[in-house]
């Protein structure tokens, strides 16, 4: 990585402002998953190792308003607090005079997290009359919200031009992993995209291509290419509008499209629906495709035999209703026993893993959805380019 870390500098007896992302799933004011908040520690530790106080930033949610408690960081900060196993202090805001007079007040090793960061409109809006009083806080600013690096907001790229800005390691480890999908990738390697829609990946699937030996597509995704081909979808979800596009693609994709051959059908888009699996030429009238088939995971079987790099960013099926979960289950199964280097996007692919039992089989999850689909689009990420060169 060309950024400086907090490798790179001198931390003793400063004020760390660090941006996180904590922007984790809550359920009756608790943390659902703490995956985000586990993946800053190695960051936070040794900023604290080295003689530092902490200062820790995020956003939580899309609050509309400062005074819905429901967006409070409060209840991440407990959890980081039984996780560092030491007193984590809550400030009532990001920015203003109680919340500087906290900042002052910190000693070597102490930890304060501040409110959320979009309680205040200008946040999103990347104003730098807000930057410039959170960087009041602070020394050095670290981000290592890998999860918000494609905002350019006050917390993450505005904020960067008022002190040194450096990356933290979850960042760095983001970036090196989904990097070698993108940047000199290692052969055989193939990329996976699932997910609903072409028109929201089109520029992956365009950046992947060129670099990948082979593209699987599955999910949503792929009935719109198979609709391209002439195939009769019936029920299916179809972009009309990216039917075109398909085409294109596949004109321009030298046979590295790998499509499902069979389908796992639905009457209904619903998690008892009738199912059936038959070849995707094959779907009767007032039926759906909701997963690949078993004929597709032999397909994708092969494919991935002696591969040594994967990049999976969505599901193949809709996994989040167990009767169409196989494909997508069944995928993560096969990545774990290959051999090969495998790089998981955030959101859904993420939860897939997981959910499949191999996540920790992985060489990578990433913490970031929206990022690290920009990333692999192939875009520089603004909380990235904010930070100092090497
Ligand atoms: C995420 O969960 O993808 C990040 O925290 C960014 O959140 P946002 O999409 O609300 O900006």
């Amino acid at each position: 990585m060309n950024k400086k870390t907090v490798k790179d500098i001198d931390l003793k007896n400063k004020r760390v402002l660090m941006r996180v992302d904590f922007n984790v799933p809550m359920a009756d004011g608790k943390v659902t998953d703490d995956k985000r908040i586990k993946a800053a520690l190695p960051t936070i530790k040794y900023v604290l190792e080295q003689g530092a106080s902490i200062i820790l930033m995020s956003h939580l949610g899309r609050p509309k308003s400062a005074s819905d408690l429901t967006f409070s960081l409060r209840a991440a900060s407990e959890t980081l607090s039984a996780l560092l196993a030491t007193p984590v202090k809550m400030a009532p805001d990001c920015v203003g005079s109680e919340v500087e007079k906290m900042a002052k007040e910190l000693k070597a090793g102490d930890v304060l997290m501040l409110e959320n960061t979009r309680f205040h409109a200008g946040e999103e809006k990347n104003d730098l009359d807000l930057a410039k009083q959170m960087a009041a806080l602070g020394d050095v600013y670290v981000n290592d919200a890998f999860g918000s690096a494609h905002r350019a907001h006050s917390s993450t790229e505005g904020i960067a031009r008022f002190l040194p800005a450096v990356s933290g390691f979850l960042m760095e480890q983001e970036l090196e992993y989904l990097g070698r999908a993108v940047a000199n990738p290692v052969h055989p390697y193939i990329a996976i995209l699932g997910g609903a829609k072409i028109s929201d990946k089109i520029l992956v699937v365009e950046t992947l291509l060129s670099k990948c030996d082979k593209l699987i597509i599955g999910g949503g995704m792929a009935n719109t290419f198979l609709a391209a081909q002439g195939l009769n979808m019936q029920d299916s979800l179809v972009e009309a509008e990216s039917l075109e596009l398909a085409k294109s693609i596949m004109s321009k994709s030298k046979g590295k499209l790998i499509l499902p051959v069979d389908a796992v059908i639905a009457d209904k888009f619903e998690a008892e629906a009738n199912t059936q699996i038959v070849d995707v030429d094959k779907i009767p009238a007032g039926w759906r495709m909701l997963d690949v088939g078993p004929k597709t995971l032999e397909l994708y079987k092969t494919s991935l035999d002696g591969v040594k790099l994967v990049v999976w960013n969505g599901p193949v099926g809709v996994f989040e209703m167990p009767k169409f979960a196989e494909g997508t289950f069944a995928l993560a199964r096969m990545l774990a026993e290959s051999g090969a280097v495998t790089v998981i996007g955030g959101g859904d692919s993420a939860s897939a893993v997981k959910k499949a039992g191999v996540a920790k089989q992985m060489t990578h999850v990433s913490t970031g959805g929206g990022a690290s689909l920009e990333f692999l689009e192939g875009k520089e990420l603004p909380g990235v380019a904010a930070l100092l060169d090497k």
